[in-house]
């Protein structure tokens, strides 16, 4: 089962543990994502776990909230026994705009719908927060991504050139309506 929770500062050490594997020369340090944390008012950060305990023993009230529920977020106090940290992903708001800043599945847990699961996360938040479309940037040769956001129904806008540095590789800019 996985679950999410909000992204905490204690959490920090587990996703960079695996940032540098999925983003390369584009990492984040734990001081970026302080930033981001500090700032709840227009942010929204979830991590996920694989937890086989999720609901074992506790009721509805006081367990960890199953992914696919809306809200999708674990009360602090949930029981971390078991589990597997396996993702994470943020979003920005601003007025009517939602921008996903970040999304990961740790490797080994890769294409088992964690990514999705997260994906369905931000974008009810950003539903919640009123926004009226989401956007992102993509580097163009990052396949596994740019087919994920086309099952989501994101378009192309365009590109920008030599985005991503050093590498100086190309970003695809992508919007959903929603
Ligand atoms: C992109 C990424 C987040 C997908 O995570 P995931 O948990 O493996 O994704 P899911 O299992 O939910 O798959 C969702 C869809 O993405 C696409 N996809 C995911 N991995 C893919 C791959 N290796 N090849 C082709 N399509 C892929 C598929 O359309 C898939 O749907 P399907 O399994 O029904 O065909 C993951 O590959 C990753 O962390 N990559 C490195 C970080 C990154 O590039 N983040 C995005 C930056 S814009």
């Amino acid at each position: 089962m996985i679950v999410l929770e909000r992204m905490r500062p204690a959490h920090i050490p587990l996703v960079l543990e695996h940032e540098h594997a999925l983003f390369g020369t584009e990492s984040w340090s734990a001081g970026m994502y302080r930033d981001e944390l500090a700032d709840p008012w227009n942010r929204h950060y979830v991590v996920a776990f694989d937890d086989p305990d999720a609901f074992a023993g506790a009721s509805a009230d006081e367990g960890p909230v199953a992914a696919e529920s809306p809200i999708a977020v674990a009360p602090p106090d949930a029981k971390t026994a078991h589990r597997r940290f396996v993702g994470w992903a943020g979003l920005m708001v601003i007025g009517d705009t939602a921008e996903i800043l970040t999304i990961g599945t740790v490797p080994l847990a890769q294409r088992r719908g964690i990514a999705t699961v997260l994906m369905d996360a931000l974008l009810v938040e950003a539903r919640r927060r009123r926004a009226r479309e989401v956007l992102l940037e993509v580097r163009v040769d990052n396949e596994p991504a740019k087919a994920m956001y086309a099952r989501y129904g994101f378009e192309q806008m365009g590109v920008r050139r030599g985005y991503y540095q050093p590498t100086n590789v190309d970003a695809a800019t992508l919007r959903l309506a929603l």
